[in-house]
């Protein structure tokens, strides 16, 4: 149930937030996947809804509750959400930010019988995941998009290459080689990168982040709009 939303400077702005992993499976009881806690993204969400807007979580697997007055969609697969994703954004969405930790690559297929040991050595086909942030990005009614890279060399290059190639409006670099920040923890730090600037946040609580980060997006989106 949607609960009224506070007033604030993002009142009647409706966000949609990807966080958490993804799982794909390779038979009945088992799946790929990887560390991520959903943390950032849920943190995000909070500081979204306390400076006034609508927000949709399509979320992954993770042991968060749902933030309060936060509309939840979970999905499992790296499919689920990108059908999740286009859905949710074909609702009405003005800004779009991917926290999700997606896993790249999906075994071709499912077993439908769990798989039995057999041999010394066993290897799995894998296929490429679709990419939900670069398919809302190239969306003709695209919203201003978000997102992240966690990188653990050449962060900047890396990152900035990244916003170019998905047509992103701001990217959220994470240097995931220093041991207690990001993955699985409740700190991090980041670097913002826009088209024409640049700003580090942190090392900060993750919901001081978000905070910031939400304040930078409400400023830069604003001038999207014209
Ligand atoms: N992303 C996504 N769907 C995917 C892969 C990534 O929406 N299938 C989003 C992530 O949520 C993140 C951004 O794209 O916001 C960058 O993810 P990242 O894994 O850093 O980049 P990739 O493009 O997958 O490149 P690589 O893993 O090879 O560095
Ligand atoms: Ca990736």
């Amino acid at each position: 149930e949607q609960v009224p939303q506070p007033a604030g400077p993002l009142s009647g702005k409706r966000f949609v937030i990807t966080a958490g992993p993804t799982r794909e499976p390779i038979d009945p009881v088992r799946y790929i996947s990887n560390h991520s806690s959903g943390k950032m993204g849920y943190a995000i969400a909070r500081a979204a809804v306390a400076a006034g807007a609508e927000v949709t979580l399509v979320s992954g697997p993770v042991t968060l509750p749902a933030p309060e007055g936060v509309k939840v969609r979970s999905v499992v697969t790296a499919e689920d959400m990108l059908q999740a994703s286009q859905q949710a954004v074909s609702e009405g969405c003005d800004v779009f930010i991917a926290t999700a930790a997606v896993a790249d690559y999906r075994p071709q297929t499912c077993a439908g019988d769990k798989i039995k040991k057999t041999n010394d050595e066993m290897s799995l086909s894998l296929v490429r995941n679709p990419d939900t942030l670069a398919t809302i990005a190239a969306r003709p009614d695209a919203p201003f998009t978000v997102g992240f890279a966690a990188e653990t060399t050449d962060v900047a290059r890396y990152a900035m290459d990244k916003m170019q190639r998905k047509k992103l409006q701001m990217i959220v670099a994470n240097d995931v080689s220093t041991p207690g920040l990001g993955f699985n923890s409740d700190q991090n730090a980041v670097t913002v990168f826009w088209p024409n600037g640049q700003e580090s946040i942190g090392p900060d609580s993750k919901q001081n982040i978000a905070t910031r980060l939400v304040a930078l997006i409400e400023e830069h989106s604003k001038k999207a709009d014209k």
